[in-house]
């Protein structure tokens, strides 16, 4: 069992829990992530390692409620624990010195991005980074990202808070503008991440997405999370989940991440309904 220590709303649907899980923090680097269930009949569902303390042996994940799963997970609170806890899953992001680096977080992908963001920063790049969010309410970390980049561009779709773009616009412009940079990455929704690469292409910068397909086991044997790359098949949680955005197949992955619009409905009216039932 793994204990929240802290739960944090960083939004109205975005909230932070520090976990107690020494033997993964102990172990945890930029780009990983985790597997895990809230309870013994818990569907398993794949989450970032936003950041961790291997001092104090946990990490934290941000998740934001969009079904079943993550709204349940919405009502624990510090002291809950969760039932199961696997990780550090996935191949670490390479950070090295490249010289001048973009990090691009979008919507909850500011969780993800931030350790890669930190990691090069400690590595000695120059970070440019560029976060973004349909509207104020739904931003967070400025402070966290300003801390870890040389220049940091905040952007709201609707302009409820710093400049009024979508993430494309500004890095296009600090590519248009000839900055150096060497290596791009940028994590959010998949259509976010497909009109960055798209974005990016034409400048031939390389651009690490972190892809978000649905998974099941996360060891690679039951093909849930396949996507193809470069026009191979490749599975997110053993080959990623970071790949190189100019090859990957977007439409498949976009189609394949709502196979189960029904299921997924259906799954949310049923766990309100026990809500409803359960004995206060
Ligand atoms: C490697 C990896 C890391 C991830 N890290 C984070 C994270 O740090 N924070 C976070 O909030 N989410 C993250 N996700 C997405 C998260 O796993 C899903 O949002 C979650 O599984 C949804 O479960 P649910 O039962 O609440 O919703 P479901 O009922 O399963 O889905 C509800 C809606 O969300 C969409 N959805 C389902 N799974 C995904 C998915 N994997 N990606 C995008 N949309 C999805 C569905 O198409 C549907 O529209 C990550 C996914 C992967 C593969
Ligand atoms: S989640 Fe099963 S192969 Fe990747």
């Amino acid at each position: 069992m793994y204990e929240i220590l802290v739960r944090e709303d960083l939004a109205p649907v975005t909230k932070l829990f520090e976990v107690h899980a020494p033997a993964v923090a102990s172990k945890a680097r930029a780009g990983q992530f985790v597997i895990i269930r809230l309870h013994e009949s818990g569907e398993r569902i794949p989450l970032t390692i936003a950041d961790y303390d291997r001092q104090r042996g946990t990490i934290t994940l941000v998740f934001q409620e969009v079904g079943k799963t993550t709204l349940e997970m919405g009502t624990m609170q510090a002291g809950d624990h969760l039932a199961s806890l696997t990780g550090p899953l996935g191949i670490p992001s390479e950070i090295e010195n490249w010289g001048t680096v973009l990090c691009v977080g979008g919507g909850v992908g500011i969780a993800p991005i931030y350790p890669i963001a930190r990691d090069l920063k400690a590595a000695g790049n120059t970070v440019l980074s560029v976060i973004g969010a349909r509207n104020k309410d739904l931003l967070f970390w400025e402070d966290k990202m300003r801390a870890v980049s040389d220049e940091l561009i905040v952007c709201t779709d609707d302009g409820s808070y710093g400049r009024q773009a979508l993430v494309t616009i500004p890095i296009k412009e600090l590519l248009e503008a000839e900055r150096p940079i060497r290596h791009i990455w940028a994590i959010g929704p998949a259509i976010m991440m497909k009109f960055c690469a798209l974005t990016t292409k034409p400048f031939g910068v390389p651009t690490i997405v972190s892809l978000n397909s649905i998974m099941v086991d996360g060891t690679g044997m039951c093909g849930a999370c396949r996507v193809e790359v470069g026009g191979q098949t490749r599975f997110v949680c053993v080959d990623g989940p970071e790949f190189d955005g100019h090859q990957v197949d977007w439409d498949q992955l976009l189609a394949r991440q709502r196979i189960y619009p029904e299921q997924e409905q259906l799954a949310v009216e049923k766990w309100k309904h026990e809500c409803q039932c359960a004995p206060k």
